[in-house]
């Protein structure tokens, strides 16, 4: 067996860890989680990763202190830069994420979008496995992200959470954070989950739609509600496919 990957979800709400058979796409032990710091800059943030990065180092199974690792960014990344960041701190935008966690964590970080991670784990190992064609993995979080998966290649950084259905960005009313400070029943939340998954579903076509983020655990809530002509399913890795596929990403880096 290869040794474990660590893999590190940054998102707008929480920090989440763990190590990962890259292999297998599969999650070995607990992962570990901290609140994403407020403001969540790039300095407080990296300090973040480094408490978590030293949790997950005590494990036994833990991989060399210089191995390489995966991160996760909700935003565009470009070359290891930063190109967005709507639910964090404005002072990432242009930082050199890879340089700045490899430097602080002194081991080789390759960063990747939260949303491209979740895909990367989803077909490769979960609901997307063997599914050909053109798959999309939306994550339902602080925002919405989106990965494009076409016959198992990553488009990435498509952000198909910016996208205006009735007049507003799509993430600003109907992400998982969306609903809870709406206050929104199961009912209200999946007629605005139609609205969406039907528009991109038109812009798409796309032969499986896989939904990702913390709310994939409520699945039974809100996806039997939804009329689509494209099969619908959560993730299997549920809130994990970030760390999953952070660390796959530094195993065998796709080009971002
Ligand atoms: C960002 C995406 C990210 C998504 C989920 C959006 O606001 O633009 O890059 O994947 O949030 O975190």
């Amino acid at each position: 067996m290869n040794p474990p990957v660590i893999g590190i979800d940054i998102g707008g709400t929480g920090i989440k860890g763990g190590l990962v058979d890259p292999t297998r796409g599969k999650l070995l032990g607990e992962p570990v989680c901290v609140p994403t710091p407020q403001p969540a800059t790039p300095k407080a943030v990296a300090q973040a990763v480094a408490l978590l990065v030293a949790d997950v180092s005590v494990y036994p199974e833990a991989p060399a202190a210089d191995s390489p690792m995966g991160v996760t960014f909700p935003g565009i990344i470009r070359h290891g830069m930063v190109h967005s960041a709507a639910n964090m701190d404005r002072s990432w935008l242009n930082t050199d994420i890879n340089e700045l966690l490899t430097t602080r964590l002194g081991r080789r970080v390759e960063v990747i979008n939260d949303a491209d991670a979740a895909g990367l784990a989803e077909t490769r190992y979960g609901a997307g496995a063997g599914v050909s064609g053109a798959v999309l993995v939306i994550t339902l979080g602080t925002g919405i992200g989106s990965a494009l998966i076409l016959n198992g290649q990553l488009m990435p950084n498509v952000e198909f959470g910016h996208l205006e259905v009735d007049g507003c960005r799509a993430e600003t009313t109907t992400s998982a954070v969306a609903r809870e400070r709406d206050q929104l029943s199961w009912e209200e939340y999946s007629v605005l989950l139609q609205r969406y998954f039907s528009h991109v579903e038109f812009l798409l076509s796309p032969e499986l739609f896989i939904v990702g983020g913390g709310i994939s655990q409520r699945a039974s809530e809100y996806l039997p509600n939804l009329k689509l002509q494209t099969p619908i399913v959560p993730a299997v890795f549920r809130n994990e496919a970030g760390i999953v596929g952070a660390a796959i990403q530094a195993f065998a880096p796709e080009h971002s």
